[in-house]
């Protein structure tokens, strides 16, 4: 499974990258107003800061609902690098521009995904990668890795090629569920990944081992 951090700010990348697991990112418009991104030029270059700091795909979100002008608003950080990968709602007009965007070569990110018949329509317009919002499922009482699981076990039987990219992650606990039930790709907020390292036995036994280290001086 890979990893992608689910933010837009720099630090937090740079740190996820540092740990060298990192594999992507993805940014939406309310993480990108988190970080005080105002007005195209801004979020075109935040998006080519992003894309300095990572090789793997950087999920870039349009802000736009209907056809023309999502294609025109995707195309702009498609032409900045080559691992920009146009988000697109998963909306009437949203499935049409993933077709065009597919047709023309450029990577798409299907996102507000919450059920499988949603998750249908965007694999068979060529979407690369599906976003099923799983914390927000959770938060309505559903289980959001059950998604997780269904769309998985569609896309196999189908044969589809579009990668599940769990997002709306919560907890570490969230990664490990996703991993199970087959998840492509897990976006994470930093904490989530950071909640990977943490055990309490993992703790202890190291403090025991460097307690008995200093007789070993
Ligand atoms: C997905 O790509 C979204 O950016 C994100 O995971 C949404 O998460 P949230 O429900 O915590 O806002």
């Amino acid at each position: 499974m890979k990893f992608f951090i689910d933010t837009a700010n720099l630090d937090q990348i740079r740190e996820a990258h540092g740990l060298g697991i990192l594999d992507g990112v993805t940014t939406n418009p309310s993480l990108m107003a988190k970080e005080g991104i105002k007005g195209e030029q801004a979020i075109l270059k935040h998006y080519q800061d992003i894309c300095t700091i990572v090789d793997g795909p950087v999920s870039a979100e349009v802000l736009s609902i209907d056809f023309d002008s999502i294609v025109a608003e995707g195309e702009k950080p498609a032409a900045l690098a080559s691992n920009i990968v146009v988000k697109v709602p998963m909306i009437k007009d949203g499935i049409r521009a993933i077709k065009w965007f597919t047709d023309q070569g450029i990577k798409t990110n299907c996102t507000l995904v919450f059920s499988a018949g949603q998750a249908i329509l965007a694999a068979k317009a060529g979407a690369t990668y599906v976003s099923p919002f799983i914390g927000r499922i959770d938060d309505s009482n559903w289980d959001g890795v059950d998604l997780i699981h269904q769309i998985v076990q569609i896309y196999r039987i189908q044969g589809f090629e579009t990668e599940v990219l769990a997002a709306s992650i919560r907890n570490a606990l969230h990664i490990v569920r996703c991993a199970e039930a087959g998840a492509d790709v897990c976006t994470c907020p930093l904490p989530s990944i950071l909640g990977l390292l943490k055990h309490p036995l993992t703790d202890l036994g190291l403090a025991q081992f460097l307690a008995d280290a200093k007789n070993m001086a």
